[in-house]
Protein backbone atom coordinates (compact mmCIF):
# COMPACT_ATOMS: atom_id res chain seq x y z
CA UNK A 1 0.00 0.00 0.00
CA UNK A 2 2.84 2.14 0.78
CA UNK A 3 4.00 1.77 -2.67
CA UNK A 4 1.07 2.36 -4.12
CA UNK A 5 0.65 5.61 -2.41
CA UNK A 6 4.40 6.85 -3.28
CA UNK A 7 3.76 5.83 -6.60
CA UNK A 8 0.98 7.76 -7.01
CA UNK A 9 2.41 10.77 -5.30
CA UNK A 10 4.82 11.03 -8.15
CA UNK A 11 1.57 12.32 -10.69
CA UNK A 12 1.03 15.11 -8.52
CA UNK A 13 4.13 16.18 -8.05
CA UNK A 14 6.78 16.77 -10.62
CA UNK A 15 10.15 15.69 -11.41
CA UNK A 16 9.72 13.31 -8.21
CA UNK A 17 10.41 9.55 -7.76
CA UNK A 18 8.34 7.17 -5.90
CA UNK A 19 11.81 6.11 -3.10
CA UNK A 20 12.04 10.25 -2.30
CA UNK A 21 8.44 9.98 -1.21
CA UNK A 22 9.19 6.16 0.74
CA UNK A 23 12.13 7.95 2.32
CA UNK A 24 10.29 10.41 3.09
CA UNK A 25 7.31 8.81 4.89
CA UNK A 26 7.49 8.85 8.84
CA UNK A 27 5.28 6.70 11.02
CA UNK A 28 3.94 9.31 13.61
CA UNK A 29 4.24 8.98 16.96
CA UNK A 30 0.54 8.46 17.84
CA UNK A 31 -1.97 6.62 16.22
CA UNK A 32 -4.05 9.84 16.20
CA UNK A 33 -1.93 11.37 13.72
CA UNK A 34 -2.96 8.15 11.23
CA UNK A 35 -0.66 5.57 9.72
CA UNK A 36 2.29 7.71 7.95
CA UNK A 37 3.01 10.88 7.30
CA UNK A 38 4.56 13.30 5.00
CA UNK A 39 6.52 15.81 5.78
CA UNK A 40 6.27 18.53 2.63
CA UNK A 41 9.02 21.20 3.40
CA UNK A 42 11.91 19.09 0.94
CA UNK A 43 9.56 20.56 -1.39
CA UNK A 44 8.95 23.99 -0.40
CA UNK A 45 12.26 25.61 -2.20
CA UNK A 46 11.96 23.50 -5.32
CA UNK A 47 8.27 24.18 -6.12
CA UNK A 48 8.58 28.00 -4.28
CA UNK A 49 5.66 27.37 -2.04
CA UNK A 50 4.94 27.54 1.56
CA UNK A 51 4.87 23.74 2.59
CA UNK A 52 1.72 24.07 4.14
CA UNK A 53 0.03 24.52 1.24
CA UNK A 54 2.23 21.76 -0.82
CA UNK A 55 0.61 19.50 2.28
CA UNK A 56 -3.02 20.41 1.19
CA UNK A 57 -2.81 19.89 -2.06
CA UNK A 58 -1.34 16.49 -1.90
CA UNK A 59 -4.11 15.75 0.49
CA UNK A 60 -6.62 16.84 -1.96
CA UNK A 61 -5.40 14.79 -4.19
CA UNK A 62 -4.86 11.81 -2.46
CA UNK A 63 -8.38 12.21 -1.52
CA UNK A 64 -9.65 11.89 -5.03
CA UNK A 65 -8.36 8.30 -5.30
CA UNK A 66 -8.86 7.47 -1.88
CA UNK A 67 -10.68 4.52 -2.53
CA UNK A 68 -8.04 3.09 -4.68
CA UNK A 69 -5.94 3.76 -2.60
CA UNK A 70 -6.79 1.93 0.32
CA UNK A 71 -6.83 5.46 1.63
CA UNK A 72 -9.57 6.05 4.58
CA UNK A 73 -9.14 10.13 4.69
CA UNK A 74 -6.17 12.45 4.67
CA UNK A 75 -5.48 15.59 7.00
CA UNK A 76 -3.20 18.41 6.35
CA UNK A 77 -1.80 19.25 8.98
CA UNK A 78 1.68 21.77 9.76
CA UNK A 79 2.99 21.28 6.22
CA UNK A 80 3.01 17.67 6.95
CA UNK A 81 0.00 14.83 4.65
CA UNK A 82 -1.22 12.65 7.70
CA UNK A 83 -2.60 9.39 5.79
CA UNK A 84 -4.99 7.10 7.45
CA UNK A 85 -5.49 4.03 5.62
CA UNK A 86 -8.41 1.91 5.36
CA UNK A 87 -7.64 -0.14 8.60
CA UNK A 88 -9.84 -3.25 7.09
CA UNK A 89 -7.97 -3.55 4.26
CA UNK A 90 -4.66 -2.41 5.44
CA UNK A 91 -4.96 -5.76 8.17
CA UNK A 92 -6.12 -8.02 4.77
CA UNK A 93 -3.02 -7.04 3.37
CA UNK A 94 -0.82 -7.02 6.12
CA UNK A 95 -2.31 -10.66 7.35
CA UNK A 96 -1.49 -12.18 3.25
CA UNK A 97 1.81 -10.61 3.64
CA UNK A 98 2.60 -12.55 7.30
CA UNK A 99 1.03 -16.22 5.69
CA UNK A 100 2.93 -15.20 2.09
CA UNK A 101 6.18 -16.75 0.82
CA UNK A 102 8.99 -16.16 3.22
CA UNK A 103 6.47 -13.99 5.56
CA UNK A 104 6.54 -11.17 3.12
CA UNK A 105 10.21 -10.62 3.15
CA UNK A 106 12.02 -10.12 -0.06
CA UNK A 107 15.05 -11.73 -1.60
CA UNK A 108 17.53 -9.35 -3.23
CA UNK A 109 20.48 -11.41 -1.48
CA UNK A 110 19.32 -13.93 -4.54
CA UNK A 111 22.59 -15.16 -6.57
CA UNK A 112 25.16 -13.57 -4.26
CA UNK A 113 27.04 -15.17 -1.90
CA UNK A 114 28.52 -14.39 1.32
CA UNK A 115 31.44 -15.91 3.30
CA UNK A 116 30.83 -15.79 7.95
CA UNK A 117 33.66 -16.35 10.11
CA UNK A 118 32.44 -17.24 13.14
CA UNK A 119 33.04 -19.33 16.27
CA UNK A 120 36.67 -20.78 14.94
CA UNK A 121 37.91 -22.28 18.45
CA UNK A 122 40.97 -23.25 18.88
CA UNK A 123 42.48 -26.62 19.64
CA UNK A 124 43.32 -28.04 22.84
CA UNK A 125 41.80 -25.16 24.44
CA UNK A 126 38.44 -25.04 25.60
CA UNK A 127 35.08 -23.33 24.03
CA UNK A 128 34.32 -20.69 26.00
CA UNK A 129 31.93 -18.59 26.32
CA UNK A 130 33.67 -15.99 24.42
CA UNK A 131 33.48 -18.74 21.66
CA UNK A 132 29.68 -19.19 22.72
CA UNK A 133 28.93 -15.29 21.83
CA UNK A 134 30.74 -15.66 18.10
CA UNK A 135 28.65 -19.12 17.91
CA UNK A 136 25.33 -17.50 18.25
CA UNK A 137 25.87 -14.23 16.74
CA UNK A 138 27.39 -15.27 13.54
CA UNK A 139 24.72 -18.68 13.36
CA UNK A 140 22.12 -15.60 13.86
CA UNK A 141 23.71 -13.47 11.14
CA UNK A 142 24.15 -16.68 8.65
CA UNK A 143 19.89 -17.46 9.20
CA UNK A 144 19.35 -13.71 8.86
CA UNK A 145 21.36 -13.32 5.29
CA UNK A 146 20.07 -17.14 4.08
CA UNK A 147 16.00 -15.35 4.80
CA UNK A 148 17.28 -12.57 2.40
CA UNK A 149 18.27 -14.75 -0.40
CA UNK A 150 22.00 -14.76 0.04
CA UNK A 151 24.40 -17.69 -0.41
CA UNK A 152 25.96 -18.41 3.09
CA UNK A 153 29.05 -20.06 3.56
CA UNK A 154 29.13 -21.19 7.11
CA UNK A 155 33.50 -21.02 7.81
CA UNK A 156 34.79 -22.31 11.20
CA UNK A 157 38.17 -20.95 10.86
CA UNK A 158 39.72 -23.44 13.42
CA UNK A 159 42.71 -22.36 15.30
CA UNK A 160 44.54 -25.16 14.56
CA UNK A 161 48.31 -23.88 13.86
CA UNK A 162 50.74 -22.40 16.56
CA UNK A 163 53.70 -22.74 18.62
CA UNK A 164 51.20 -23.75 21.32
CA UNK A 165 51.27 -27.25 19.93
CA UNK A 166 55.03 -28.00 20.15
CA UNK A 167 54.60 -27.17 24.11
CA UNK A 168 51.74 -29.50 23.92
CA UNK A 169 53.59 -32.65 22.10
CA UNK A 170 56.40 -31.93 24.42
CA UNK A 171 53.97 -31.79 28.06
CA UNK A 172 52.01 -34.81 26.53
CA UNK A 173 55.34 -36.99 26.19
CA UNK A 174 56.19 -35.93 29.60
CA UNK A 175 52.79 -35.62 31.63
CA UNK A 176 50.35 -37.37 29.93
CA UNK A 177 49.05 -40.87 28.20
CA UNK A 178 46.99 -41.85 25.75
CA UNK A 179 44.42 -43.33 28.41
CA UNK A 180 43.94 -39.92 29.83
CA UNK A 181 43.73 -38.15 27.08
CA UNK A 182 40.92 -40.12 25.31
CA UNK A 183 39.43 -39.93 28.85
CA UNK A 184 39.03 -36.13 29.78
CA UNK A 185 39.40 -34.57 26.30
CA UNK A 186 40.33 -31.26 26.58
CA UNK A 187 40.34 -30.90 29.78
CA UNK A 188 43.44 -32.97 30.09
CA UNK A 189 45.19 -31.13 27.48
CA UNK A 190 44.82 -27.81 29.21
CA UNK A 191 45.37 -29.21 32.32
CA UNK A 192 49.38 -30.53 30.91
CA UNK A 193 49.51 -26.58 28.76
CA UNK A 194 49.12 -25.25 31.84
CA UNK A 195 51.47 -27.14 33.92
CA UNK A 196 53.86 -27.01 30.28
CA UNK A 197 54.00 -23.37 31.23
CA UNK A 198 54.80 -23.33 34.68
CA UNK A 199 57.26 -25.58 34.77
CA UNK A 200 59.28 -24.08 31.49
CA UNK A 201 60.44 -21.27 33.81
CA UNK A 202 62.91 -23.29 35.74
CA UNK A 203 64.45 -25.47 32.73
CA UNK A 204 65.24 -23.82 29.41
CA UNK A 205 65.45 -26.85 27.70
CA UNK A 206 61.82 -27.49 27.32
CA UNK A 207 61.51 -24.65 25.66
CA UNK A 208 63.70 -25.47 22.98
CA UNK A 209 62.57 -29.13 22.39
CA UNK A 210 58.56 -27.38 22.19
CA UNK A 211 60.18 -25.24 19.71
CA UNK A 212 61.96 -28.46 17.88
CA UNK A 213 58.49 -30.33 17.39
CA UNK A 214 56.99 -27.19 16.30
CA UNK A 215 59.84 -27.24 13.64
CA UNK A 216 58.87 -31.16 12.85
CA UNK A 217 54.93 -30.08 12.33
CA UNK A 218 55.77 -27.22 9.85
CA UNK A 219 58.32 -29.94 8.06
CA UNK A 220 55.70 -32.10 7.89
CA UNK A 221 57.46 -34.68 9.92
CA UNK A 222 54.88 -37.88 10.01
CA UNK A 223 54.55 -38.08 14.39
CA UNK A 224 54.32 -34.61 15.22
CA UNK A 225 51.70 -33.92 12.55
CA UNK A 226 49.68 -37.26 13.76
CA UNK A 227 49.78 -36.89 17.56
CA UNK A 228 48.34 -32.82 16.44
CA UNK A 229 45.95 -34.30 14.20
CA UNK A 230 45.04 -36.95 17.40
CA UNK A 231 44.43 -33.44 19.22
CA UNK A 232 42.38 -31.79 16.72
CA UNK A 233 40.28 -34.96 16.61
CA UNK A 234 39.68 -34.76 20.49
CA UNK A 235 39.19 -31.06 20.37
CA UNK A 236 36.47 -31.36 17.63
CA UNK A 237 34.31 -33.84 19.25
CA UNK A 238 34.20 -32.27 22.17
CA UNK A 239 33.32 -28.66 20.00
CA UNK A 240 30.75 -31.12 18.18
CA UNK A 241 28.79 -31.38 21.27
CA UNK A 242 28.65 -27.79 21.74
CA UNK A 243 27.54 -27.23 18.04
CA UNK A 244 25.01 -30.26 18.77
CA UNK A 245 23.54 -28.63 21.68
CA UNK A 246 23.22 -24.95 19.53
CA UNK A 247 21.94 -26.97 16.35
CA UNK A 248 24.71 -25.32 14.49
CA UNK A 249 27.12 -26.56 11.24
CA UNK A 250 29.24 -25.38 9.11
CA UNK A 251 29.95 -25.72 5.35
CA UNK A 252 34.06 -25.49 5.96
CA UNK A 253 35.95 -26.26 8.53
CA UNK A 254 39.20 -25.29 7.07
CA UNK A 255 41.43 -24.01 9.64
CA UNK A 256 44.45 -21.66 9.97
CA UNK A 257 46.88 -24.74 9.30
CA UNK A 258 45.29 -25.24 5.77
CA UNK A 259 46.83 -21.64 4.87
CA UNK A 260 50.15 -22.16 6.46
CA UNK A 261 51.50 -23.40 3.15
CA UNK A 262 49.86 -20.95 1.15
CA UNK A 263 51.89 -18.45 3.07
CA UNK A 264 55.40 -18.96 0.58
CA UNK A 265 53.21 -17.63 -2.34
CA UNK A 266 51.59 -14.95 -0.35
CA UNK A 267 55.75 -13.47 0.76
CA UNK A 268 56.52 -13.68 -3.06
CA UNK A 269 53.31 -11.89 -4.80
CA UNK A 270 54.07 -9.11 -1.91
CA UNK A 271 57.88 -8.78 -2.30
CA UNK A 272 56.89 -8.71 -5.87
CA UNK A 273 54.53 -5.66 -5.04
CA UNK A 274 56.91 -4.15 -3.20
CA UNK A 275 55.29 -5.02 0.07
CA UNK A 276 57.17 -6.58 2.58
CA UNK A 277 60.26 -4.71 3.97
CA UNK A 278 62.44 -6.81 6.65
CA UNK A 279 62.34 -6.33 10.05
CA UNK A 280 64.61 -8.12 12.89
CA UNK A 281 64.92 -11.02 10.34
CA UNK A 282 61.06 -10.95 10.39
CA UNK A 283 59.17 -9.93 7.22
CA UNK A 284 56.65 -7.17 7.73
CA UNK A 285 54.45 -5.09 5.87
CA UNK A 286 54.67 -1.34 6.97
CA UNK A 287 51.36 0.13 8.19
CA UNK A 288 52.72 3.67 9.54
CA UNK A 289 51.37 5.56 6.73
CA UNK A 290 47.89 4.14 8.66
CA UNK A 291 48.73 4.59 11.51
CA UNK A 292 48.67 1.31 12.26
CA UNK A 293 51.85 -0.93 13.62
CA UNK A 294 53.42 -3.42 11.26
CA UNK A 295 51.55 -6.62 9.90
CA UNK A 296 53.94 -9.23 10.65
CA UNK A 297 53.45 -12.13 7.60
CA UNK A 298 56.64 -14.28 8.79
CA UNK A 299 58.59 -15.09 11.73
CA UNK A 300 62.43 -14.48 11.97
CA UNK A 301 62.48 -18.29 11.10
CA UNK A 302 60.21 -18.09 8.17
CA UNK A 303 56.98 -19.35 9.58
CA UNK A 304 53.83 -18.00 9.26
CA UNK A 305 51.53 -16.14 11.57
CA UNK A 306 48.28 -15.52 12.50
CA UNK A 307 48.32 -12.52 10.69
CA UNK A 308 49.17 -13.96 6.96
CA UNK A 309 47.05 -17.13 7.52
CA UNK A 310 44.34 -14.95 7.36
CA UNK A 311 45.15 -13.01 4.27
CA UNK A 312 46.10 -15.96 2.45
CA UNK A 313 42.44 -16.96 3.86
CA UNK A 314 41.08 -14.24 2.71
CA UNK A 315 42.43 -14.60 -1.44
CA UNK A 316 40.93 -18.15 -1.15
CA UNK A 317 38.15 -17.53 -0.53
CA UNK A 318 37.53 -14.91 -2.65
CA UNK A 319 39.12 -17.65 -5.34
CA UNK A 320 37.46 -20.42 -4.23
CA UNK A 321 33.53 -18.48 -3.23
CA UNK A 322 33.59 -15.72 -5.27
CA UNK A 323 31.73 -14.00 -2.28
CA UNK A 324 30.40 -10.29 -2.06
CA UNK A 325 31.36 -10.04 1.36
CA UNK A 326 33.54 -11.69 4.31
CA UNK A 327 31.55 -11.37 7.62
CA UNK A 328 34.28 -11.97 10.35
CA UNK A 329 32.81 -12.00 13.91
CA UNK A 330 35.44 -12.06 16.77
CA UNK A 331 35.77 -10.03 19.81
CA UNK A 332 36.55 -6.31 19.96
CA UNK A 333 40.08 -7.06 20.70
CA UNK A 334 40.89 -8.43 17.55
CA UNK A 335 40.11 -4.99 15.52
CA UNK A 336 43.46 -3.83 15.02
CA UNK A 337 44.00 -7.43 13.88
CA UNK A 338 41.47 -6.98 10.94
CA UNK A 339 42.14 -3.58 10.79
CA UNK A 340 46.15 -4.71 9.54
CA UNK A 341 44.66 -7.79 7.50
CA UNK A 342 42.19 -5.91 5.30
CA UNK A 343 44.57 -2.89 4.76
CA UNK A 344 47.15 -5.45 3.32
CA UNK A 345 44.50 -6.86 1.26
CA UNK A 346 43.77 -3.69 -0.37
CA UNK A 347 47.60 -3.00 -0.73
CA UNK A 348 48.16 -5.52 -2.52
CA UNK A 349 45.80 -3.95 -5.40
CA UNK A 350 42.39 -5.52 -4.14
CA UNK A 351 39.79 -2.77 -3.94
CA UNK A 352 37.03 -4.74 -3.51
CA UNK A 353 38.72 -5.43 0.25
CA UNK A 354 37.61 -2.00 1.05
CA UNK A 355 33.49 -2.57 1.39
CA UNK A 356 33.85 -6.77 1.19
CA UNK A 357 35.55 -7.08 4.56
CA UNK A 358 33.57 -6.73 7.61
CA UNK A 359 34.88 -7.42 11.09
CA UNK A 360 32.03 -8.04 13.15
CA UNK A 361 33.25 -7.54 16.54
CA UNK A 362 31.45 -7.89 20.04
CA UNK A 363 31.49 -7.17 23.93
CA UNK A 364 32.64 -9.52 26.68
CA UNK A 365 30.83 -11.92 28.76
CA UNK A 366 31.06 -11.32 32.54
CA UNK A 367 29.67 -13.66 35.16
CA UNK A 368 29.08 -11.66 37.90
CA UNK A 369 26.71 -12.70 40.51
CA UNK A 370 26.38 -16.07 38.84
CA UNK A 371 27.29 -19.20 39.85
CA UNK A 372 28.78 -21.13 37.35
CA UNK A 373 29.96 -24.37 37.28
CA UNK A 374 33.36 -24.56 35.65
CA UNK A 375 35.83 -27.23 35.63
CA UNK A 376 39.62 -25.68 35.61
CA UNK A 377 39.54 -22.46 37.57
CA UNK A 378 38.00 -19.42 36.30
CA UNK A 379 37.47 -21.02 32.64
CA UNK A 380 34.00 -21.10 31.80
CA UNK A 381 33.01 -24.13 29.62
CA UNK A 382 29.98 -22.82 26.88
CA UNK A 383 28.65 -26.11 27.18
CA UNK A 384 28.30 -26.49 31.19
CA UNK A 385 26.33 -23.19 30.90
CA UNK A 386 23.95 -24.50 28.26
CA UNK A 387 23.64 -27.91 30.14
CA UNK A 388 22.90 -26.02 33.32
CA UNK A 389 20.56 -24.06 31.43
CA UNK A 390 18.60 -27.11 30.67
CA UNK A 391 18.75 -28.35 34.28
CA UNK A 392 17.06 -25.16 35.59
CA UNK A 393 14.87 -25.09 32.69
CA UNK A 394 13.87 -28.98 33.88
CA UNK A 395 13.54 -27.72 37.34
CA UNK A 396 11.25 -25.03 36.10
CA UNK A 397 9.22 -27.54 34.07
CA UNK A 398 8.90 -30.32 36.98
CA UNK A 399 7.62 -27.48 39.17
CA UNK A 400 4.78 -25.67 37.03
CA UNK A 401 4.12 -28.46 34.22
CA UNK A 402 4.92 -32.23 35.42
CA UNK A 403 2.49 -33.73 32.84
CA UNK A 404 4.05 -32.29 29.88
CA UNK A 405 5.57 -34.29 27.23
CA UNK A 406 8.54 -34.10 26.12
CA UNK A 407 10.09 -32.87 29.03
CA UNK A 408 13.75 -33.19 28.34
CA UNK A 409 13.37 -32.24 24.30
CA UNK A 410 11.18 -28.86 25.97
CA UNK A 411 13.85 -27.99 28.67
CA UNK A 412 16.80 -28.26 26.00
CA UNK A 413 14.66 -25.78 23.59
CA UNK A 414 14.20 -23.59 26.16
CA UNK A 415 17.80 -23.66 28.14
CA UNK A 416 19.27 -23.31 24.89
CA UNK A 417 16.85 -20.72 23.67
CA UNK A 418 17.48 -18.62 26.73
CA UNK A 419 20.54 -18.41 26.68
CA UNK A 420 20.70 -17.56 23.30
CA UNK A 421 18.14 -15.04 23.30
CA UNK A 422 20.17 -13.41 26.35
CA UNK A 423 23.12 -13.06 24.04
CA UNK A 424 21.29 -11.70 21.10
CA UNK A 425 19.16 -9.29 22.65
CA UNK A 426 21.28 -6.48 23.58
CA UNK A 427 23.47 -4.25 20.36
CA UNK A 428 26.50 -7.11 20.25
CA UNK A 429 29.43 -4.71 20.74
CA UNK A 430 27.70 -4.30 25.09
CA UNK A 431 29.32 -6.53 26.98
CA UNK A 432 26.94 -9.25 28.17
CA UNK A 433 26.62 -10.19 32.35
CA UNK A 434 25.25 -13.45 32.63
CA UNK A 435 23.23 -14.17 35.62
CA UNK A 436 21.18 -16.72 35.56
CA UNK A 437 17.52 -15.16 37.05
CA UNK A 438 17.59 -12.52 33.87
CA UNK A 439 18.80 -15.25 31.98
CA UNK A 440 15.39 -17.53 32.72
CA UNK A 441 12.77 -15.53 33.60
CA UNK A 442 9.51 -15.76 32.38
CA UNK A 443 9.06 -11.30 32.33
CA UNK A 444 10.77 -9.21 30.35
CA UNK A 445 12.81 -9.26 27.15
CA UNK A 446 13.70 -13.30 27.58
CA UNK A 447 14.18 -16.38 25.37
CA UNK A 448 11.75 -17.54 27.86
CA UNK A 449 9.36 -15.21 27.63
CA UNK A 450 9.19 -15.30 23.65
CA UNK A 451 8.33 -18.77 24.18
CA UNK A 452 5.61 -18.93 26.55
CA UNK A 453 4.07 -16.15 24.23
CA UNK A 454 4.20 -18.57 20.79
CA UNK A 455 3.29 -21.88 23.54
CA UNK A 456 0.18 -19.35 24.59
CA UNK A 457 -0.82 -18.36 20.42
CA UNK A 458 -0.35 -22.03 19.62
CA UNK A 459 -2.63 -23.59 22.74
CA UNK A 460 -5.74 -20.80 21.70
CA UNK A 461 -5.52 -22.27 18.27
CA UNK A 462 -5.60 -25.93 19.71
CA UNK A 463 -8.17 -24.43 21.45
CA UNK A 464 -10.78 -22.91 19.02
CA UNK A 465 -9.83 -26.32 16.75
CA UNK A 466 -8.67 -23.97 13.62
CA UNK A 467 -7.06 -25.13 10.91
CA UNK A 468 -4.34 -23.71 8.86
CA UNK A 469 -5.82 -22.41 5.56
CA UNK A 470 -9.16 -23.69 5.85
CA UNK A 471 -10.34 -21.26 8.68
CA UNK A 472 -14.39 -21.16 8.95
CA UNK A 473 -15.61 -20.65 5.79
CA UNK A 474 -12.43 -20.42 4.14
CA UNK A 475 -12.22 -22.37 0.44
CA UNK A 476 -9.76 -25.29 0.91
CA UNK A 477 -8.06 -24.31 -2.18
CA UNK A 478 -6.94 -20.79 -0.89
CA UNK A 479 -3.09 -21.39 0.17
CA UNK A 480 -2.51 -17.57 1.33
CA UNK A 481 -4.11 -18.35 4.37
CA UNK A 482 -6.13 -15.14 4.27
CA UNK A 483 -9.37 -16.77 5.53
CA UNK A 484 -12.93 -15.41 4.43
CA UNK A 485 -13.43 -13.18 7.47
CA UNK A 486 -14.36 -9.92 8.23
CA UNK A 487 -11.19 -7.95 8.63
CA UNK A 488 -13.41 -5.22 10.44
CA UNK A 489 -13.21 -7.19 13.66
CA UNK A 490 -9.28 -6.42 13.74
CA UNK A 491 -9.38 -2.68 13.38
CA UNK A 492 -9.40 -1.50 17.21
CA UNK A 493 -6.60 0.28 19.00
CA UNK A 494 -5.15 -2.81 20.07
CA UNK A 495 -5.69 -5.35 17.55
CA UNK A 496 -4.68 -2.98 14.97
CA UNK A 497 -0.86 -2.04 16.35
CA UNK A 498 -0.50 -5.66 16.77
CA UNK A 499 -0.87 -5.89 12.96
CA UNK A 500 1.43 -2.87 12.48
CA UNK A 501 3.87 -4.43 14.59
CA UNK A 502 4.05 -7.73 13.02
CA UNK A 503 4.16 -6.26 9.41
CA UNK A 504 7.88 -4.85 10.59
CA UNK A 505 8.95 -8.16 9.84
CA UNK A 506 11.00 -7.50 7.16
CA UNK A 507 11.93 -3.92 7.81
CA UNK A 508 13.90 -5.80 10.99
CA UNK A 509 15.29 -8.57 8.77
CA UNK A 510 17.01 -6.00 6.32
CA UNK A 511 17.65 -3.77 9.42
CA UNK A 512 20.14 -6.44 11.15
CA UNK A 513 21.81 -7.29 8.38
CA UNK A 514 22.71 -3.98 7.24
CA UNK A 515 24.21 -3.66 10.44
CA UNK A 516 24.86 -7.07 11.29
CA UNK A 517 23.19 -7.02 14.31
CA UNK A 518 20.75 -9.98 15.30
CA UNK A 519 19.42 -7.50 17.96
CA UNK A 520 17.33 -5.70 15.75
CA UNK A 521 15.36 -9.10 15.06
CA UNK A 522 15.09 -9.79 18.53
CA UNK A 523 14.09 -6.34 19.49
CA UNK A 524 11.38 -7.33 16.78
CA UNK A 525 9.97 -10.16 18.56
CA UNK A 526 9.87 -8.74 21.83
CA UNK A 527 7.59 -6.15 20.09
CA UNK A 528 5.27 -8.71 18.80
CA UNK A 529 5.43 -10.68 21.79
CA UNK A 530 4.28 -7.77 24.17
CA UNK A 531 1.66 -6.32 21.83
CA UNK A 532 0.09 -9.79 21.42
CA UNK A 533 -0.18 -10.63 24.62
CA UNK A 534 -1.51 -7.06 24.91
CA UNK A 535 -4.31 -8.52 22.65
CA UNK A 536 -4.91 -11.63 24.43
CA UNK A 537 -5.34 -9.79 27.43
CA UNK A 538 -8.11 -6.75 25.90
CA UNK A 539 -9.66 -9.50 23.11
CA UNK A 540 -11.51 -11.76 24.16
CA UNK A 541 -10.90 -14.57 21.45
CA UNK A 542 -12.87 -17.91 22.35
CA UNK A 543 -15.48 -16.37 23.84
CA UNK A 544 -16.12 -13.86 21.43
CA UNK A 545 -19.07 -14.14 18.53
CA UNK A 546 -18.11 -16.08 15.82
CA UNK A 547 -17.25 -13.61 13.39
CA UNK A 548 -14.80 -11.81 15.38
CA UNK A 549 -13.72 -15.15 16.48
CA UNK A 550 -12.50 -16.30 13.41
CA UNK A 551 -11.05 -12.65 12.69
CA UNK A 552 -8.99 -12.90 15.89
CA UNK A 553 -8.02 -16.60 15.78
CA UNK A 554 -6.67 -15.61 11.61
CA UNK A 555 -4.02 -12.86 13.52
CA UNK A 556 -3.12 -15.41 16.13
CA UNK A 557 -2.24 -17.41 13.57
CA UNK A 558 0.00 -15.11 11.67
CA UNK A 559 1.56 -13.96 15.07
CA UNK A 560 2.44 -17.57 15.78
CA UNK A 561 3.91 -18.17 12.20
CA UNK A 562 6.08 -14.91 12.00
CA UNK A 563 7.26 -15.69 16.31
CA UNK A 564 8.36 -18.93 15.41
CA UNK A 565 10.37 -18.00 11.85
CA UNK A 566 11.62 -15.05 13.46
CA UNK A 567 12.69 -16.90 16.80
CA UNK A 568 14.74 -19.56 14.26
CA UNK A 569 16.60 -16.49 12.36
CA UNK A 570 18.39 -16.49 16.22
CA UNK A 571 18.51 -19.72 16.60
CA UNK A 572 15.69 -20.27 18.91
CA UNK A 573 13.58 -22.97 18.66
CA UNK A 574 9.81 -22.59 19.80
CA UNK A 575 7.98 -25.64 22.14
CA UNK A 576 4.21 -26.17 20.97
CA UNK A 577 3.89 -26.52 24.19
CA UNK A 578 5.51 -25.35 27.37
N1 LIG B 1 40.71 -18.68 16.70
C1 LIG B 1 40.50 -17.31 16.98
C2 LIG B 1 40.15 -17.12 18.44
O1 LIG B 1 39.75 -18.05 19.10
C3 LIG B 1 39.40 -16.69 16.15
C4 LIG B 1 39.60 -16.75 14.67
C5 LIG B 1 38.73 -15.78 13.95
N2 LIG B 1 38.82 -15.89 12.53
C6 LIG B 1 39.86 -15.47 11.79
N3 LIG B 1 39.81 -15.65 10.50
N4 LIG B 1 40.89 -14.88 12.35
O2 LIG B 1 40.27 -16.02 18.96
Amino acid sequence: MKNQICNYLTTLLPETTPEQFLSLLETPPEASMGDFALPCFSFAKVLRKNPKLIAEELAAGLTEQADKLGIEKVEAVNGYCNIFLDRAAYVKQCLATANGENHGVQQPGSGKTVCMDYSSPNIAKNFHVGHLRTTVIGNSLYKIYEKLGYNVVRINHLGDWGTQFGKLIVAYKKWSSKEEIEEKGIEELMRIYVKFNQEKEGDASMMEEARNWFVKMEQNDEEALAIWNWFKDISLVEFERVYKLLGISFDSYIGESFYREKVPALVEELKEKNLLTESQGANVIDLSAYDMPPCLITKSDGGSIYHSRDIAAVLYRKQTYGFEKCLYVTGLEQSLHFKQVFTAVKLMGNDWAEDALVHVPYGLVSMAGAKLSSRTGNIVYAEDILKEAMERAMTAIQAKNPDLQNKEETAKQVGVGAVIFHDLFNQRIKNVEFNWEDVLSFEGATGPYVQYTYARAKSILRKAGFKKNTGNKADASDTTGTYDINYKHLTDETSYALVKTLSGYEAAVQGAAECYEPSVVARYIISVASAFNKFYHECPILNASEEEKQARLALVDAVQKVLKDACGLLGMECPEKM
